[in-house]
């Protein structure tokens, strides 16, 4: 008898952290890193493909980076324009449906232009997910889900966590079963707070620029030895 499958998660989020440090490490810019990190993104998402993982969602930009220095904001929302409007082509030609998460009526609106434009073009696609998290907070998300449910006129008094699931900026889409984070740190910044309630956590302390096809493995064994219990009792 063959051995079962080893259990894949049906969705990863990302919190890509360790860009700054990276360049730090090379006498380069904080903007170097971010560059450096955009790059990283491909390979990890071919890699997860091939796993059979067809959902990501990366943590770009938290609703907190606005307090970062003006010159690395201004670089970074260069750096998503840039990298949205080169990558949409070859996302939609794979199927990949883009979607963006966050506050995005305080992002510019060349920026929101071109993400409307890539969610509108690849909204039909089934083969694969890729959400970016830009001005993004989970706290803000659920303040944003309250505020939405409350002026479609929903009964707040009688809200349930379908409801208040169904108005967060991820509705429809499946709870994240692994949350990865870069550089070392144990926490999770405010990335997917209410998704996240059961996610497993794998911390690696690779820098996002240097992180491959194999930490991805190494995080996916991980996830695999995982016993998830759910509130439950063991099975
Ligand atoms: C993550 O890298 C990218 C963003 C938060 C935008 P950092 O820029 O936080 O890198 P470190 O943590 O300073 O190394
Ligand atoms: C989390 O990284 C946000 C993103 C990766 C976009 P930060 O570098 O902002 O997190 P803290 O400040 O170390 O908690
Ligand atoms: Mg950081």
């Amino acid at each position: 008898m063959s051995a079962a499958p080893a259990a894949l998660p049906r969705h990863i989020g990302i919190i890509m952290d360790g860009n700054g440090r990276w360049a730090r490490q090379r006498g380069l810019q904080r903007p170097d890193g971010h560059r450096a990190g955009i790059e990283t993104i491909r390979p990890v998402m071919e890699a997860a493909d091939r796993a059979g993982v067809h959902h990501l969602s990366l943590y770009a930009f938290s609703t907190e980076n606005w307090s970062r220095p003006a010159a690395e904001v201004a670089a970074l929302m260069r750096l998503f324009e840039e990298t949205l409007a080169r990558e949409v082509d070859e996302l939609h030609a794979n199927g990949v449906r883009i979607r963006v998460i966050g506050r995005r009526q305080e992002l510019s609106p060349s920026l929101t232009r071109l993400i409307d434009a890539a969610e509108r073009r690849t909204a039909g696609n089934r083969t694969g997910m890729l959400c970016v998290a830009i001005n993004y907070g989970g706290r803000a998300e659920i303040v944003d889900a309250v505020r939405r449910l409350a002026s479609a006129g929903h009964d707040l008094a009688h809200v349930d966590e379908a409801a208040l699931a169904g108005a967060l900026y991820t509705a429809g889409m499946p709870d994240p079963d692994l949350i990865i984070r870069t550089a070392g740190e144990r926490r999770t910044s405010n990335f997917l707070l209410w998704q996240a309630a059961y996610a497993e956590l794998h911390v690696t302390p690779t820098l996002w620029p240097d992180f491959g096809a194999h930490d991805l493995e190494v995080a996916l064994q991980d996830f695999a030895a995982r016993q998830r219990r759910f509130g439950g009792v063991d099975g």
